[in-house]
């Protein structure tokens, strides 16, 4: 039997932790011959109905659980982590401008990425899932000069499965049949869904679309708006594609992509398509030897460094309202 992994989770009592939790432990991310231990972090109002998770875990019998531990410390829940999941943040309330908001992430992730530097795995991988994704990845990375930049992830992968999805509709193809989509930047209404690379098994995805039209004023604003429109349906904010963004994410990260194919993962930039070195941008990747690449020299048409640019200047403007929350900067 191969020893556990411990894997953290943040934000654990809530939606997205309910969503998530029990996939986890039943196989689906680190494969059925992977036992793990759960570490799940809450905040102390949260922790009775963490405690209620907890039970329903225990009432599942997962054979491959076995261990699974709570609290409100930051430094215990990432203890020996090899996987840590961020799923918790503070949420926007009433009246909340986006500088506090920020702001109080910006604190959040700040402590995070110090205790991730302190007690994690030196090989850790993180993902972040709580926004905003891209500049809370940012904060805790910066807070963890011990661990490599390239231990950091934001996530980007539901915006990466929505644009997969929509494709496929309208081409009439399976979604098994679409690769090498692309969402760019921000995981935000600035972010960029590029389909110009994506192909299908009988075609570049442009040509069987052949509908710029469509591609500039529906696909593009609606993938960049998707998360508004599940929360005025919903009356809650995505949680289960979340979760299932976040296991494929992580799954991927370890086992490695499908051949002839990537996905899009926000990573530090090492300065390929003019985004400055190490900031936190949605870019395609592949993944093998449980390492993130970025795919290199993909042409990029004036139209879409135009909306690669606003994306990136939004992260931009966000990295500057924290910046005091940076070390080394
Ligand atoms: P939720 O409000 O249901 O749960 C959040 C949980 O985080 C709560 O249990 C809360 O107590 C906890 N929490 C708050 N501050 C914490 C801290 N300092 N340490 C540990 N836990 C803390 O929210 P939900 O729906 O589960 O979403 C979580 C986050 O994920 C939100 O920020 C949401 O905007 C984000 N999200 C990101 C997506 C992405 O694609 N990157 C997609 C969907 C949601």
């Amino acid at each position: 039997m191969k020893p556990p992994v411990r894997i953290a989770v943040t934000g654990a009592a809530g939606q997205i932790g309910y969503s998530l939790l029990f996939r986890i432990a039943a196989g689906e991310m680190l494969g059925r011959d992977q036992p793990i231990i759960l570490q799940l972090l809450d905040i102390p109002q949260s922790l009775p109905s963490l405690k209620g998770v907890l039970m329903e875990l225990e009432d599942c019998a997962f054979p491959l659980l076995t261990g699974v531990t709570t609290t409100d410390d930051p430094r215990s829940a990432f203890r020996d982590a090899g996987i840590a999941m961020l799923v918790g943040a503070r949420p926007r309330s009433k009246g909340m401008e986006r500088r506090d908001l920020l702001e109080a992430n910006g604190v959040i992730f700040s402590t995070q990425g110090r205790a991730l530097d302190e007690a994690a795995c030196r090989d850790v991988k993180v993902l972040v899932v709580g926004n905003p994704a891209n500049t809370n990845a940012y904060i805790a990375m910066k807070n963890a000069p011990g661990l490599n930049p390239g231990n950091f992830s934001a996530m980007m992968r539901l915006d990466h499965n929505r644009a997969l999805s929509q494709v496929a509709a309208k081409i009439g193809r399976p979604v098994s049949s679409i690769r090498k989509m692309i969402v760019w930047g921000n995981h935000s209404p600035t972010q960029y869904p590029d389909l110009n690379h994506a192909e299908a098994d009988d075609g570049k995805v442009r040509d069987l679309v052949n509908d710029p039209e469509w591609v500039e004023n529906y696909f593009i604003p609606h993938m960049q708006n998707r998360g508004t429109e599940v929360i005025a349906a919903r009356g809650l904010s995505s949680a289960a594609s979340a979760a299932n963004a976040a296991i494929g994410h992580v799954r991927d990260w370890v086992f490695g992509t499908r051949e002839d194919d990537w996905v899009s993962m926000g990573i530090p930039s090492d300065g390929s398509y003019g985004i400055p070195e190490g900031v936190m941008y949605g870019f395609p990747v592949t993944c093998s030897g449980s390492a993130y690449q970025l795919v290199p020299a993909l042409e990029i048409s004036e139209f879409d460094r135009t909306k690669m640019d606003i994306t990136y200047r939004e992260l931009m403007e966000e990295r500057e309202s924290v910046k005091h929350l940076l070390l080394n900067s």
